[in-house]
C-alpha cells in the first residue's frame, strides 16, 4: 500500500471529522509549542474510538506510515513533532475524551487519554478526591500525553511522578492489537508489569488510549508559603526541616532564583512579588485532608525558626484562594515568561536532593566560563532534585548565534550533572531533542535492553519514529 491509497483508506475508516488534510488545518500540529521542530505530517488522525484507532494503525503499518501521538503540544523535548520527511501522521485522540469511571472507594479514576490534566482533575473534585498530578501546563497537557511521558510536576514530592499513579492502562499495539489492561486492582502480582513499559515510553512502544488513574481523598485545608532566602544551601536547608515538620504535609517545594523571577514580573501581566526581591525565593504548599487542621500555626512557628537560624530572609502566608493561586503563578509562569524573553536553552536535570545547592553553584560557574555573560534562568522541583537550569545568551548576542551553540551548553552543564550523580532528564523525557546523549548516558546493557523492547513492541518502527531511542 502507497501513501495515497493509505491514506484513502484511512478516510473511509475515520470518516470526515477523524482525518484532518487540509495544510491549514495540519499546520498547528506539525510545529512543536518551543518552535523548536517544523515537520510535514500528510495528515492528522482524530479516531473517535479505540477501535477506530486500532483499525487505522494496522493501515499504517501495511503502508508502513509513522504515527506521532500529540497530546496538549506541550512537549519540551520536540517529542510530539512528526519528522519532515513527510512519512509520518500525528495523532491526536482529542475525541477520546471521556471519563470512563470514577470510584471514591476504590480511589479510582478510569479516563481516557484525550481528556486534558485539568479535566481529569475536576473530575476528580467533584467527587470529592483529589488527582495528585499538577503541572504547568495541566489546561493544555492531556492524560496520554503525561503518561507517555512519565511526566512530574509540582506534588513528585510527596505522590510520585505520573507512572507511581497508574493502576491499569489501555494501549493500542503497534500491529492494531489492543491491549485491555485496565485493571484497578491495588496489588496484581501477575507476571511482567507491562503498564510500566509503556508509560514514560513517549509513545514510542505503543499509544495510551485510557488509562485507570489513582486519587486520593481530597485536601480540606491548603496553605502555601513564600519565601526569600540568601542561598541555595538555605532553601535545601529550609526543606529538610519543612519535611521534619510534617511529612506528610508537604505537598510542593519549588525553588525560583531571582534571574526568573524578574522575567517573570516583567514580561506576565499582574504579577508581582508578595516580598522584598531577593536572589533566591521558595515556594512551599502544605495540605491536610482534615478540616482545620492548623497548618498555619504550625508552618508560622516553623518559619520563625527558620529565620532565626538565618535560612530564611522573609516569609508570607496566603490568607485567601486567590492569593494562593497568585504566588503560583509567580513559579508556573516562569517557562511563558522565558519563551517571551526570547531564546533559551533548556536543561531539565535532576541531581540527588542533597547535591542541588553545589549544582546551582558549580553550573553556573562552568556555564560563565564556557561563555562569559551567559544568562541562567534557575528554577524548579527543588523537593524532587529536579532543576529547570535555563540559559539566555549575553547581552547582545543574536538569538540564532546563541541557539547554535546549544549542544555546546547543554553539554557544559551535563558536565556538572555527571560528576554529581544526576539524569540528562529528569521529567522533560528524550524527545527528538536529547535522544543524541542516550548512547553516552544510557549506553551499553541499559540501549541493548530498550532495543530489544522496542523491536519486540514496535518491530517496523511506526511508532513515534526517531524518539527516545536514536534513528
Ligand atoms: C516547569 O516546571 O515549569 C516546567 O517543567 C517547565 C520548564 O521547564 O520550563
Ligand atoms: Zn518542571
Amino acid at each position: 500500500m502507497n501513501a495515497a491509497e493509505a491514506l484513502a483508506a484511512l478516510a473511509e475508516c475515520l470518516g470526515p471529522r477523524g482525518l484532518i488534510t487540509d495544510p491549514a488545518d495540519i499546520a498547528p500540529y506539525a510545529e512543536d509549542w518551543r518552535r523548536l521542530y517544523r515537520g510535514r505530517p500528510p495528515a492528522v488522525l482524530r479516531p473517535g474510538s479505540t477501535a477506530e484507532l486500532a483499525a487505522a494503525v494496522r493501515i499504517c503499518a501495511e503502508a508502513g506510515l509513522g504515527i506521532v501521538p500529540q497530546g496538549g503540544n506541550t512537549s519540551m523535548v520536540g517529542g510530539a513533532t512528526p519528522s519532515a520527511r513527510g512519512d509520518e501522521v500525528v495523532l491526536t485522540l482529542s475525541r477520546l475524551n471521556r471519563v470512563r469511571a470514577i470510584d471514591p472507594v476504590d480511589l479510582t479514576l478510569t479516563i481516557e487519554a484525550g481528556a486534558t490534566v485539568k479535566a481529569a482533575q475536576d473530575a476528580a473534585a467533584e467527587a470529592g478526591c483529589q488527582l495528585p498530578l499538577s503541572i504547568a501546563s495541566e489546561g493544555s497537557a492531556t492524560i496520554g500525553g503525561v503518561l507517555s511521558t512519565n511526566a512530574g510536576g509540582n506534588m513528585t514530592l510527596r505522590f510520585g511522578n505520573a507512572r507511581d499513579l497508574v493502576l491499569g492502562l489501555e494501549v493500542v499495539l503497534a500491529d492494531g492489537r489492543v491491549w485491555e489492561g485496565l485493571r484497578r486492582l491495588r496489588k496484581d502480582n501477575t507476571g511482567y508489569c507491562l503498564r510500566q513499559i509503556f508509560l514514560g515510553a513517549e509513545g514510542t512502544l505503543g499509544i495510551i488510549t485510557a488509562a485507570v488513574l489513582k486519587l486520593v481523598p481530597a485536601p480540606r485545608e491548603r496553605l502555601v508559603a513564600f519565601a526569600s532566602l540568601p542561598s541555595p544551601e538555605a532553601a535545601l536547608a529550609l526543606l529538610t526541616r519543612c519535611q521534619r515538620h510534617d511529612p506528610s504535609a508537604l505537598l510542593a517545594f519549588e525553588y525560583m532564583g531571582g534571574d526568573g523571577m524578574d522575567l517573570v514580573l516583567r514580561h506576565i501581566p499582574d504579577t508581582q512579588l508578595p516580598i522584598a526581591a531577593a536572589a533566591h525565593y521558595v515556594l512551599a504548599e502544605f495540605a491536610s485532608p482534615r478540616p482545620a487542621a492548623g497548618l498555619a500555626e504550625g508552618v508560622e512557628e516553623m518559619l520563625a525558626q527558620a529565620m532565626a537560624a538565618g535560612e530564611v530572609l522573609d516569609a508570607t502566608l496566603a490568607a485567601s484562594e486567590a492569593q494562593a493561586r497568585a504566588m503560583w503563578r509567580l513559579r508556573e509562569e516562569h517557562a511563558e515568561a522565558q519563551k517571551r524573553a526570547g531564546a533559551s536553552i533548556k536543561n531539565d536535570v535532576s541531581v540527588p536532593v542533597s547535591l542541588v545547592p553545589r549544582f546551582l553553584r558549580d553550573a553556573p560557574a562552568a556555564c560563565a566560563a564556557f561563555m562569559p555573560g551567559i544568562r541562567v534562568v534557575a528554577f524548579g522541583h527543588l523537593g524532587d532534585g529536579n532543576i529547570h537550569f535555563n540559559l539566555r545568551p549575553p547581552e547582545g548576542m543574536a538569538d540564532e548565534d546563541f541557539l547554535a551553540q546549544d549542544h555546546a551548553v547543554m553539554d557544559t552543564v551535563l558536565g556538572v550533572v555527571r560528576r554529581l550523580g544526576g539524569s540528562f532528564s529528569a521529567e522533560h523525557g528524550v524527545g527528538q531533542l536529547k535522544t543524541y546523549l542516550m548512547p553516552e548516558w544510557r549506553g551499553g546493557v541499559e540501549l541493548d535492553l530498550m532495543r530489544a523492547l522496542k523491536t519486540a513492541f514496535d518491530p517496523h518502527g511506526i511508532m513515534n519514529p526517531g524518539k527516545v531511542l536514536p534513528r
